[in-house]
This record gives structure tokens, C-alpha cells and sequence, in this order.
């Protein structure tokens, strides 16, 4: 695979070519990942669930964030390197900035961030000092307790539009890439077209540019119940390369995520 980058990311939403996504946590299943040809590798807050056991990702520190992405980006071959800002690093543009900073420091090459229209400050400034930004948007974990459960957002009309919109200003902002969680499959393809920079999906449907799911899920091993956009790569395949590969594949040729997956 030929080194990815936004704008490898950006011919992909001209051409119409899908590609995939997957967290990585250290560099073992991040050189895994990537020689699958798994184009974006994530190392997600959602460490804090499928590694560490908590039930939320709010207890995740900066700190251990930028521990797994040094690991992770000792594997990440020609993969692009995408990390997420812990819960609260968007308390101060201060702190945002500095946090950032130290993600970049330690591997990043595009961070991630929660937060709707109001984060366009924060994106302004972060793009602005050479760090790309993409905004995560619709279901947001870091905010689960305030949305009173992991729950589809934006199935009625007036919630929808406020997601497209806020969506349009972070771009407007500066924000290179969407992240989109957890929404209707209209609303995924709706926010598709609203932008001109890539979209990726998390149970968002089968019409954004890119899809991500966590990596536990893609091989089973997530403990209790998972989502309905999940799907287990490991049941039919031999290998966690082979399950990786699979995944990889059936997003590219848009067989995943299928009708059962979506909202
Ligand atoms: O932390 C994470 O793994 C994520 C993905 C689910 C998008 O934010
Ligand atoms: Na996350």
C-alpha cells in the first residue's frame, strides 16, 4: 500500500473508492491491520473499555493515549495514524492545543475530536498550527451521560439538520475529515453529501466515504453485548489476518456494512 494520507483520503471521496478503518493499540495489531491494507488505524479512547474495562471512555488519560499511540505507530506501516483527544482536553482552547500537541508528539497524524458546532474555535486554531483535525460527530461517547445511554442520534428530523449543520461548520472550520457515529443510514448518506471532505461511519450506514469499527468487535472478543453495527470477522476467517483482510475487503467492495448492520 502506498503511504496514506488526507490526500489519499480525499481521491477516495472524488472517486467514490470506500476504504476502512479499524483501532489499533499497539504495534502488532497495527502492522496486522495495515499489511490487511486497512487504510486509517485509530488508536480510539475506547482503550478505556476494551482494554482497560471500564464501562465508559471517560476514564482515559492523555497520558495513556499517547503511550498505545507510540506503540501503535511503530507498526502503522503505511497507514494513516488518527488518535483521539481524551474526555476534557477540550475543557480550555488552551489545553486543546497543548494536548494535541503532545498527540502529534508521540505519533499522530490527524487527531480526533468530540464536540458539535461549538468545537469550531478549537478546529480553527488546531489546523491553523499544522494539526488536522477530524470531528466526531452524532453519537459522541465522551458525552454518554448527558445523552443518557449509547443511544442512535438524529432519528428525528430537527436533531438531523442540527448534525448536517454542524457538520458544514466544522468543515468550515477546518476540519479535514467527519467521523460519524451511530445515526440514521439517511442521515450518513445526507452529511455524505453535505461535505466535500471525507466522511466515516460507525453505524452510520453503507453511503459514507470511509467505515471504522473498534478492532475487539471485528474479532470477537468484545465482552457482553455489542451493537448492532458490529459485525464478527473472526467467525469465518482462519487467522486475525485473515479476518482483517475480510473486513478490509468487504468494505471496499461495499458488502459492509449490509442491511442488517445499519439504522
Ligand atoms: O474510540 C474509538 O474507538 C472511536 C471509534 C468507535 C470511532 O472513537
Ligand atoms: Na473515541
Amino acid at each position: 500500500m502506498k503511504t496514506v494520507t488526507l490526500s489519499t483520503l480525499q481521491a477516495f471521496k472524488r472517486s467514490g473508492e470506500a476504504f476502512s478503518c479499524l483501532t489499533a493499540y499497539d504495534a502488532s495489531f497495527a502492522r496486522a491491520a495495515s499489511e490487511a491494507g486497512i487504510e486509517v488505524l485509530l488508536v480510539g479512547d475506547s482503550l478505556g473499555m476494551v482494554l482497560q474495562g471500564h464501562s465508559s471512555t471517560l476514564p482515559v488519560t492523555l497520558e495513556e493515549i499517547c503511550y498505545h499511540t507510540r506503540c501503535a505507530a511503530q507498526g502503522k506501516g503505511s497507514s494513516l495514524l488518527m488518535v483521539d483527544l481524551p474526555f476534557m482536553s477540550n475543557s480550555s482552547l488552551e489545553r486543546l492545543l497543548q494536548d494535541a500537541g503532545e498527540l502529534m508528539r508521540a505519533g499522530a497524524e490527524l487527531v480526533k475530536v468530540e464536540g458539535e458546532a461549538w468545537m469550531a474555535e478549537g478546529i480553527r486554531e488546531l489546523t491553523r498550527r499544522g494539526v488536522p483535525v477530524c470531528a466526531h460527530l452524532g453519537l459522541t461517547p465522551q458525552t454518554v451521560y448527558q445523552l443518557g445511554g449509547y443511544k442512535v442520534q438524529g432519528r428525528d428530523a430537527e436533531r438531523a439538520e442540527q448534525i448536517i449543520a454542524d457538520a458544514r461548520t466544522l468543515v468550515e472550520a477546518g476540519a479535514s475529515v467527519i467521523l460519524l457515529e451511530c445515526v440514521p443510514a439517511s442521515l450518513g448518506r445526507a452529511v455524505t453529501e453535505a461535505v466535500d471532505v471525507p466522511v466515516i461511519g460507525i453505524g452510520a450506514g453503507p453511503d459514507t466515504d470511509g467505515q471504522i469499527l473498534v478492532m475487539h468487535d471485528v474479532l470477537g472478543v468484545t465482552h457482553g453485548r455489542t451493537p448492532r453495527f458490529v459485525k464478527n470477522f473472526m467467525q469465518d476467517a482462519q487467522s486475525i489476518q485473515g479476518a482483517f483482510l475480510d473486513y478490509h475487503e468487504a468494505v471496499k467492495a461495499r458488502h459492509f456494512p449490509a442491511e442488517e448492520h445499519c439504522f
